[in-house]
């Protein structure tokens, strides 16, 4: 874990006067120094540093989430750990589907059997799945041993909601309905040293009809491009050579901003910072793709040849109930749009079988179109039905079999194609950034291409966070074994 130093000496410098400030960040580095005394209070009287443990659920925002939360847990002296026996823990939830909601409550449970053996355990919750208010409620009442509960909107304030959790024994809750804030400036802890997620824009204002997102992460906000920029240089500073570009929909990135700018001028500045080697950017919505993208995509050195473009279903029919304002020739259209212009480039998607009312002939044209565009790779989800949103209450829900055999050979397709599109490197010599120490073999290292390939190859722990060229000698499926090129 990369923790930021220079913000133990910004919170020294903070003077503790009666009153927290009125205005952010101050208020909540304010606050920091606060948890800081209440953790090394606490750790005196017990004789041992306090420990905290932050788990994530979902995706790769809510990844960006918890390093913030681990930024401030850090800031506030913890020792962060990954184990769930621990003085604080908080689970950022998710709630896109209905099963990572029954994930937590799983894991709740046990974790009321930890909080009996260690009754000062602060046991919190945050993320999409406490905005919902029949969750909240559920909690309240079967799990009243939460200390804490806060949602999307006000991650900000952890640091806040931190004191008050330390300070009372009741549970705290504070959710918000929606914010137009983004608070800039407060630390992260970073699970990788030499990467780094950077939201570019929080919320979604598409509402596709099966997606509880817009509900749970509000409407549609960008941070200011001199902001973002900003932070990606401070994180080259630090180390990191590759970002993430994050947004429920980057493609609509600042439109709404006071002085509007085009996401592919923003990826344009980015490019532009000296020691920053590879960008990537998650996710793209079909209806918002621009040729602007596109020109600056294949022009750039440093925008990897990869584009996640969920796809959702190939029949048209289904997907403007869906409201996904595309239809299959125009979606198909758009990747042969990006193949001419980057021959070479990596295409994976999302796909949900089984929406209200799919029939086996609008099955067949997903399946078609998975032919058709040959992606390296695709997350396939079976339709789960969430309340709330309009889908959740058609008529005509596919029945369970109907939808575990659809899904099982959409699988099938998938994966053919993705190990031959996979294998298209074989021989080649490419630049690989090495991430870890092969988790099962010590003697090799973990690392990928820059279309997102897993490579094996031999090395040391020296390696991680450089770029070095590797030959790529067997493909095993969905990654490579290799050895360095000299
Ligand atoms: N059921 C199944 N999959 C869903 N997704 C979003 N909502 C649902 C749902 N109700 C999938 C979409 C989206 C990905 C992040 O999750 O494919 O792109
Ligand atoms: Fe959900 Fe659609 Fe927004 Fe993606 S674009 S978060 S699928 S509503």
């Amino acid at each position: 874990m990369s923790a930021l130093t220079d913000y133990e000496g910004m919170l020294a410098a903070i003077k503790m006067g009666d009153e927290p400030p009125a205005e952010e960040p101050a208020r909540q580095q304010w606050y920091m120094k606060k948890a800081g005394e209440l953790v090394k209070e606490k750790s005196l009287s017990l004789g041992r540093p306090l420990r905290a443990m932050v788990k994530t659920f979902g995706c790769q925002m809510n990844e960006r989430d918890s390093e913030k939360l681990r930024g401030i847990l850090d800031a506030a002296g913890y020792e962060l750990t990954e184990e769930e026996e621990a003085d604080f823990v908080i689970y950022n939830t998710c709630t896109v589907r209905e099963n990572a909601n029954l994930k937590v409550y799983g894991r709740l449970g046990y974790l009321g059997g930890l909080k009996k053996k260690n009754p000062d355990m602060v046991i919190a919750l945050c993320g999409c799945m406490m905005q919902e208010p029949e969750v909240v409620e559920k909690i309240r009442r079967s799990y009243s041993f939460v200390d804490l509960i806060f949602g999307t909107h006000n991650i900000y304030k952890f640091a806040e909601l931190l004191v008050t959790a330390l300070e009372n024994d009741r549970m705290i809750l504070d959710i918000w309905k929606d914010t137009d804030k983004i608070v800039e400036e407060l630390p992260a802890s970073r699970t990788y040293a030499f990467k780094s997620g950077v939201n570019i824009m929080f919320g979604c204002n598409n509402f596709c009809s099966y997606c509880i997102v817009p509900y749970v992460r509000g409407r549609e906000r960008s941070r200011r491009p001199e902001d973002i920029i900003r932070e990606i240089e401070g994180l080259v500073k630090d180390g990191v050579v590759e970002v993430m570009l994050l947004g429920q929909n980057v493609n609509s990135y600042g439109k709404n901003l006071p002085e509007p700018v085009t996401f592919a001028r923003l990826l344009k500045q980015v490019e532009e910072i000296p020691g920053l080697e590879r960008i990537r950017f998650m996710t793209s919505h079909p209806k918002d793709l621009s040729d602007e993208l596109i020109e600056v995509m294949a022009e750039s050195k440093k925008i990897c040849p990869h584009l996640h473009l969920p796809l959702q279903s190939g029949s048209s029919r289904i997907l403007k109930i869906m409201n996904r304002r595309y239809t299959k020739e125009q979606y198909l259209a758009l990747t042969e749009k990006m193949r001419e212009k980057m021959p070479d480039i990596s295409l994976t998607t999302d796909i949900i079988v089984g929406f209200p009312g799919e029939t086996e002939e609008d099955f067949q044209e997903t399946l078609d179109v998975v032919r058709k565009v040959r992606y390296d790779s695709a997350f396939t989800f079976i339709y789960s039905r969430r309340t709330g949103t309009p889908a959740a209450v058609m008529e005509n829900q596919v029945p369970e079999d109907v939808v575990k055999d659809r899904f099982d050979r959409l699988l099938a397709l998938v994966q053919q194609i993705g190990k031959e599109r996979s294998a298209r490197f074989l021989g080649q010599t490419l630049p690989v950034l090495v991430e870890q120490v092969n988790s099962q073999d010590a003697s090799l290292v973990t690392g990928r291409l820059a279309s997102n390939l897993v490579v094996h190859f031999p090395g040391d722990a020296s390696l991680i966070g450089k770029t070095v060229d590797v030959t790529l000698e067997e493909c095993r499926g969905f990654y490579y074994m290799g050895y360095r090129a000299r």
